[in-house]
């Protein structure tokens, strides 16, 4: 009887202290946050333990927890399992990170029955690294709202563990990282209000691969089916490596993964201890990490995904339903990969080409020539192949974004260099800091994002507004010295021209 006791007075003091009782699991807030006013719930499962027999395939709902549950599992514990090679320059924590089972989920609430707006973040990384806390505090962002918002940042199977997408192989998931943020949305749909969140008002938000799960969304299963679990998305640099039909590189990265685990067969795979599994991931991204073997992300499947987005977004075939969209675009997404006119050698173009679309006929090969055209010697042939590279794999799909929902918005991130992720300290923005070029810039973009998911439009901050894109293309150029409307740089013949072309990559 005093157990019983016990327990009930734990209970209460649980709803009381900002714990909440979500039916598989009592999940009590990490901390109380007085500064911000904030209960901060780390690591809430969204789903099964992706392990054992589960790994591989589609998420299943979470199962029941015992105790209390406080989310008190660091960054390294928790994050999906992850490696990147160190020529890419990019990785916050080293080589590798993480583990398994790691299908989870942060939340900063509010108070319940507050019914307020919801932004989830969709962390990038290319689809081999990231976790829900990699990039950046979202404290100031939260901030910048002046109105209570609830921000919650998911995490997503990465490398073998999320893309492994083989032909023929029929007892594995496809494009699994996909479901698992769909199933992550789901539940935020699902369990928010308890929360204080509004589940009629949800926006999500990724860059990078973090916007390529939201394009990958707002276009699956051609549009058709269930409906979407959010009303809104802005997503920034959407980027990821087309892959239509090009099965023997999809079995030539399952099999070698297959080779670096010591296994010939699916069950092998399931049945194999974690750190083969982990190492087998790690070696391919490390070894491969450069050629299309090592290169993860969602693949066509004809089923959840249909076809490559842009394609199904020029059909028609996409959630229609969503209320709106902000898409945006770096200034100059592939300067990375082509930093200099010596960069390119006279051919690159055409080894790109070849590469992107090896089954394109001859006609779309030279209508492509005549649009991204060699201008003779002396012009810098590395500018039009990096247009090439960043309009194939990142700019074009924001601008079919934006032109397929009639309340949209476009920027274009132009504060200079202006290279693929240069955004996303400003997206965080949390104070003066070396890679923020200008204070007063961060600030007004950080209110377009909190005053769309707030109002459902970014409006005005400090004296720039940010229009819709209607039919004359408007984009807002978001640079250093000034924020000034323009006229989508991708509102162009180069990217109607990829809608076809992508049907041979
Ligand atoms: C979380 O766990 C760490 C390490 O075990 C511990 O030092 C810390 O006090 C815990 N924090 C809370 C709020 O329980
Ligand atoms: C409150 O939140 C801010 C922003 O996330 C963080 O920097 C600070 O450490 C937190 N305060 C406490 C007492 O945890
Ligand atoms: C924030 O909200 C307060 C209270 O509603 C208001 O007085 C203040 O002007 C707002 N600030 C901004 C920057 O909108
Ligand atoms: C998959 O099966 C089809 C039909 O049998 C076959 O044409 C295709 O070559 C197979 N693909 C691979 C990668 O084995
Ligand atoms: C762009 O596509 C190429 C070819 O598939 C790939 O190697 C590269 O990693 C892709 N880049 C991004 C950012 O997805
Ligand atoms: C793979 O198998 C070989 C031979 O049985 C063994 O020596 C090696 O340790 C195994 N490697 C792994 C990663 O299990
Ligand atoms: C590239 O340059 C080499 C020599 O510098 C020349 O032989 C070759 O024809 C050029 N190729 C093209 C496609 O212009
Ligand atoms: C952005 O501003 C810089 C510095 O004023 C300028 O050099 C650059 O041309 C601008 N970029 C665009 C696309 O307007
Ligand atoms: C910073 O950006 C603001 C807003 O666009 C602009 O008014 C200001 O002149 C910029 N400051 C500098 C130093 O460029």
């Amino acid at each position: 009887m005093i157990t019983i006791g016990l327990k009930e007075t734990l209970l209460s003091l649980l709803l009381i202290g900002g714990g909440r009782h979500l039916g598989y699991v009592k999940q009590q807030a990490f901390e109380y946050n007085q500064t911000y006013d904030f209960y901060h719930f780390r690591n809430i499962r969204y789903a099964a333990p992706p392990i054992g027999a589960l790994r591989f395939r589609k998420p299943l709902p979470p199962i029941p927890e015992a105790g209390i549950q406080h989310g008190n599992i660091s960054v390294e514990e928790s994050a999906c399992h992850q490696a990147e090679p160190p020529a890419e320059g990019t990785t916050p924590f080293g080589e590798t990170l993480g583990v398994e089972d790691c299908l989870v989920g942060l939340l900063r609430s509010v108070s319940a029955g507050d019914d307020v707006p919801v932004l989830i973040w969709v962390y990038g990384g290319g689809y081999i690294i990231g976790s829900k806390e990699m990039w950046g505090d979202p404290a100031r962002l939260i901030q910048s709202a002046n109105e209570s918002m609830i921000y919650v940042s998911i995490n997503y199977r990465l490398g073998a563990f999320g893309w492994l997408s083989p032909q023929n192989v029929t007892d594995i998931d496809s494009n699994i990282g996909l479901h698992d943020a769909l199933a992550a949305m789901e539940w935020v749909k699902k369990y928010i209000s308890r929360f204080g969140g509004d589940k009629d008002k949800i926006t999500v938000m990724g860059e990078s691969a973090g916007g390529g799960v939201i394009m990958h969304t707002i276009t699956s299963n051609g549009g058709e089916g269930k409906k979407l679990p959010f009303q809104q998305a802005i997503v920034q640099s959407a980027a990821f490596p087309p892959k239509r039909t090009q099965y023997t590189d999809r079995n030539a990265q399952y099999n070698q993964f297959m080779t670096l685990a010591n296994c010939t067969t699916l069950k092998c795979l399931r049945d194999a201890p974690t750190e083969v599994l982990l190492k087998a991931n790690y070696d391919l991204i490390m070894n491969h990490g450069s050629l299309d073997i090592g290169n993860f992300g969602p693949a066509v499947d004809g089923n959840y995904v249909q076809d490559i987005p842009i394609r199904l977004l020029a059909q028609g075939r996409y959630h229609h339903e969503l209320k709106g969209l902000i898409s945006s675009s770096m200034g100059f997404e592939a300067l990375k990969q082509f930093p200099t006119p010596d960069s390119v050698k006279n051919d690159t173009f055409e080894v790109l080409f070849n590469r992107f679309y090896p089954l394109a006929p001859e006609a779309l090969k030279l209508a492509t020539y005549a649009l991204y055209p060699y201008q003779g010697p002396g012009v810098p042939e590395w500018l039009r192949t990096s247009a090439f590279w960043g309009d194939t794999n990142i700019s074009c799909n924001g601008a079919w974004l934006v032109r397929s929902f009639q309340k949209s918005y476009r920027y274009v991130f132009n504060v200079p260099p202006a290279i693929h992720g240069e955004d996303v300290p400003y997206t965080f923005y949390a104070g003066p800091n070396p890679s923020i070029a200008n204070d007063t810039t961060a600030i007004i973009h950080q209110k377009f994002i909190t005053d769309y998911v707030i109002h459902g439009e970014p409006r005005c901050a400090m004296g720039a507004c940010f229009g819709q894109y209607g039919l004359s293309a408007n984009a807002l150029s978001v640079n250093i010295t000034e924020i000034k409307v323009i006229r989508d740089p991708w509102a162009s013949e180069r990217c109607n021209l990829l809608v076809h072309l992508m049907k041979y990559n």
